[in-house]
């Protein structure tokens, strides 16, 4: 056998749960991961070459095939392409005599796009070796960035500050604020007992800030209650929603929290194993979370006996994903946990019964969990206290696109959209998407709505778009990245949503007719309600909002724009949008725990 494969299998224990771990490290061992070596993996493993080859092929990050020694990949949100990324990526790929997508005929290098990589407050930004990220790409950085290709100077060798990532705090509240001391909270709700916690959390009315909204208190208690031999607390951190980075801020700067509170989800459903789902183009923070991982070990925070009680053990590990987006879906998640290819699971049994390895799960993202410390500390009636009543606490918005000052902004919930607009120097704005590509997209008569559940829903990020932009390639931008993104699973997003992006390259190319608006919005209906997932079911919500609010960008596409459709398109909208369900909080994430 490979020694490098002997040596990663022993370091997992030849767990065939692991696998996705395996590849990962493997991968970066070797640059990609050859056919043997999958033999090797499968023997080892107990599973069948096409199940090992069918994980391989899953994410986006693991290469079966040679991909040089440098591999380039440009974030592809609408925010880098805003900042110029595209031209960049044509510049690089002419300076070194590549073409995207492609290997060099040398091996040594290639350039291709990615999904968004969280970084759009300081885009446009490149990954590099799924390892590395450069910041604040322009002209000059990308000729002296081929220069050291050519050269092949280590990428641990470039210049440091293209690898600095800023962790830009624009408006801090409750959460960004100086953080407690570490174990301060814990103490706080070890003092209280695991049901007393769980009637806080309750009191607090604090509801999940991965973009679904459901009830944390009952989602813990519903896991508390349910039978198995290990429960398990499961940290959403994949972070995969274009024009969102507040988890990458709070993995940064306020890691401490993050993990507390996972500490006390754990003592209040009474589990022993933690996961932290690190999406891969964060890999780059891992060393720095294990580093804090340990330090809380030391003080007693982490492992046995925690803070001195008997019986409490708990330790958290932490997954690296690959380059799939589906797989912040919780159940999708949990499966790549357990080394599987990420696909959504059917529901029920939902996590909260049956989640990891069979196991009661309880699945939260970063910000929910920073929450839980605040309201061990402060108690839930102090937290209820803040933002609505069916709106509770603070939010954070990762906000980026044409506006002065991009960055994470914290508001309690109810604060207006033209408030948050002010506070970041947005001029001459004409849309905001919020809550990314699967949240909305709100047109200037809706500036005054405001952030909160019972009216503008949204998991943080909070992209701007001033009156130079083009809301219709806005929306092709993303339809080409929920095309890319779907997993393939069910055939209605499958093939919908690359349907849908065909369309509207055919709009763009000047080709379209008023029959195609006619066709999008049946693809709509489609696919929110064949869809087997969240992904699917909100992948036309920017093409919907869009058509509705923006519609000379689509009708100037058009060859005959006083086309007529055989219907009344506005009235068909209005039942696509009521059968969407967007009035109640989020049609992304029906299938809730
Ligand atoms: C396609 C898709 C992607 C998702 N991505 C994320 C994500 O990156 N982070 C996240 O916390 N939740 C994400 N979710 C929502 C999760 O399924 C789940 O609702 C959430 O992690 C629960 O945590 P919360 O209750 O604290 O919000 C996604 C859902 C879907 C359908
Ligand atoms: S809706 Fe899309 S992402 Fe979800 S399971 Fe179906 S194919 Fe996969």
């Amino acid at each position: 056998m490979n020694p490098l494969v002997q040596a990663v299998l022993a370091r997992y224990g030849a767990d065939p749960h692991s696998l996705v771990q395996i590849f990962r490290e493997l991968q970066q061992l070797q640059g990609w991961l050859p056919r043997d070596n999958l033999c090797q993996l499968a023997a080892a493993l107990g599973l069948t070459l096409a199940q090992v080859e069918g994980v391989a092929g899953f994410y986006r990050f693991f290469h079966t095939h040679p991909v040089g020694a440098y591999r380039l990949l440009f974030s592809d949100n609408i925010t880098d392409r805003m900042l110029g990324s595209e031209a960049l990526m044509k510049d690089l790929c002419r300076r070194l005599g590549v073409a995207p997508g492609q290997l060099g005929d040398d091996g040594l290098v290639s350039v291709d796009k990615t999904s968004c990589t969280g970084l759009c407050d300081q885009g446009p930004a490149l990954l590099i070796n799924y390892r590395w990220v450069v910041t604040r790409l322009d002209a000059e950085r990308v000729a002296r960035l081929a220069e050291l290709i050519r050269a092949r100077v280590p990428v641990a060798q470039w210049p440091a500050q293209w690898f600095e990532v800023q962790d830009s705090v624009r408006r801090a509240d409750v959460l960004l604020a100086a953080p407690a001391t570490p174990g301060v909270a814990l103490a706080a709700a070890l003092a209280r007992g695991p049901t007393a916690m769980l009637a806080d959390i309750k009191r607090s009315r604090l509801r999940g800030r991965g973009g679904a909204g459901f009830a944390t208190g009952l989602k813990w208690e519903l896991c508390r209650q349910a039978p198995g031999v290990e429960h398990v607390v499961v940290c959403n951190a994949d972070e995969g929603e274009p024009g969102t980075f507040k988890d990458r801020v709070l993995l940064s700067r306020h890691a401490d929290a993050v993990l507390e509170g996972m500490t006390i989800a754990a003592q209040v459903i009474g589990a022993r194993r933690g996961l932290l789902y690190l999406r891969g183009e964060y890999r780059y923070l891992l060393e720095s979370l294990l580093a804090v991982l340990q330090r809380r070990r030391d003080d007693h925070l982490l492992g046995e006996s925690i803070l001195g009680h008997a019986g409490f053990d708990f330790d958290i590990a932490i997954h690296v994903g690959a380059g799939a987006y589906v797989c912040g879906e919780e159940s999708a998640l949990i499966e790549s946990l357990e080394g599987k290819r990420g696909t959504p699971r059917i529901r029920p049994p939902f996590p909260v019964q049956q989640g990891y390895l069979g196991n009661p799960t309880i699945v939260n993202n970063v910000e929910t969990f920073c929450a839980v410390g605040a309201i061990a500390f402060y108690g839930g009636a102090w937290w209820a206290a803040i933002g609505t009543t069916e709106s509770t606490g603070t939010k954070i918005h990762s906000v980026s696109g044409d506006c002065e000052r991009p960055g994470l902004y914290e508001y309690p919930y109810g604060t207006r959209i033209d408030a948050i607009l002010q506070d970041c120097g947005a001029r001459d704005t004409q849309a905001v998407q919020v809550g990314g590509p699967s949240g909305m997209c709100l047109s200037d008569s809706e500036f005054d709505r405001r952030i909160a559940f019972e009216d503008v829903p949204t998991a943080g990020a909070f992209m701007v778009f001033d009156s130079s932009r083009d809301m219709f390639e806005v929306a092709r931008s993303f339809a080409h990245f929920f095309a890319h993104e779907s997993c393939g699973f069910c055939t209605p997003c499958r093939v919908g949503t690359e349907l849908v992006a065909r369309r509207l390259d055919k709009l763009a190319a000047g080709h379209g007719s008023g029959d195609d608006l006619v066709v999008l919005i049946e693809l709509d209906r489609l696919l929110h309600s064949a869809s087997h997932c969240g992904l699917g079911a909100s992948a036309c919500n920017p093409l919907r909002d869009t058509i509705l609010k923006f519609r000379p960008a689509y009708q100037q596409r058009i060859k005959s724009p006083h086309f007529e459709p055989a219907f009344d398109l506005d009235a068909e909208l209005s039942i696509a949008r009521r059968m969407t369900g967007r009035d109640d909080a989020d049609a992304h994430f029906e299938n809730e725990s």
